[in-house]
């Protein structure tokens, strides 16, 4: 069985977006995972269809009604449900939730299945998370209009991670992050542009030197640009040595980026 990812949204045709085009289109073309939308307003019960309404106590903006996203919810996971996956994670994408990070998102690749709430207007009825256990999703400390672009981004983040997904097996082993690390610098023909040259020893055929300078070029890029993520990682013998000839030629003040790693990386 391939994973479902089922999304909770007003607005499903935003989606297109990631079932269209590049590497997400092609992972469901290829039913490499299932993807399906539940309306809420397909779940109101009035004439009018109406998912929002004002808030109790006053204030600005609108409220989701609970009972819609209730019942879409619900018809998510008695799906899911009947094709054998009994408590699927239940996601909801908010500002105040959890950050997430790469290593979430290859948590996230392993289930069977998602449920992920996109909401709209200020908030959502508060009883809703009474009736299901949703865990709360940020892709960042800022606000966006609605949780859609935000499950766009998980699910894009989460199908490339799926086997099969990416022409290259290795492509995302070596994404920025995967190993802790961020991404070394990519060149392609032509080998001179306006008088700018591709590193030399990228075009030597030697598979070790053009290893080592790729691992160099992360590790200075990483220090400069987010040591943070050093400081939270192991570090294997030949990554501390590397890192010990950057310091040696670098210090720790500010360095001029366009030579980050090039004397220790050999190019
Ligand atoms: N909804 C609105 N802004 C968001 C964010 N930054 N992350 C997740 N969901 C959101």
């Amino acid at each position: 069985m391939v994973p479902s990812y089922h999304v909770i949204t007003l607005f499903p045709e935003m989606f297109s977006a990631l079932s269209q085009s590049g590497v997400t289109g092609r992972a469901i073309d290829r039913q490499l995972c299932r993807l399906r939308f539940w309306d809420p307003r397909d779940f109101t019960l009035d004439s009018y269809r109406t998912v929002d309404d004002r808030p109790f106590g006053g204030g600005p903006g609108m409220v989701m009604r609970v009972e819609p996203l209730d019942l879409a919810l619900t018809a998510a996971k008695t799906v899911l449900e009947r094709e054998g996956v009994a408590r699927p994670r239940l996601v909801h994408l908010t500002p105040q939730g959890r950050r997430l990070d790469q290593a979430m998102v290859e948590g996230l690749a392993l289930e069977p299945a998602l449920v992920l709430l996109a909401g709209r207007y200020e908030g959502i009825d508060e009883r809703l998370f009474a009736r299901h256990p949703l865990e709360e999703l940020s892709i960042g400390d800022y606000v966006l209009s609605g949780g859609e672009l935000p499950a766009m981004v998980v699910l894009d983040a989460v199908i490339r991670q799926l086997p099969g997904a990416l022409g290259h097996a290795d492509s995302a082993r070596e994404d920025s992050f995967a190993q802790g690390l961020l991404d070394c610098p990519h060149y392609t023909r032509p080998e001179v542009y306006l008088g700018l040259e591709v590193p030399v020893v990228l075009k030597s055929g030697d598979h070790a030197a053009i290893a080592r300078w790729r691992l160099c070029q992360s590790l200075a890029r990483t220090r400069r640009r987010r040591p943070d993520l050093l400081r939270g990682r192991a570090l294997s013998g030949l990554e501390r040595s590397l890192l010990r000839k950057l310091e040696d030629e670098f210090g720790d003040g500010p360095q001029d980026p366009s030579q980050e790693g090039t004397r220790s990386g050999g190019d």
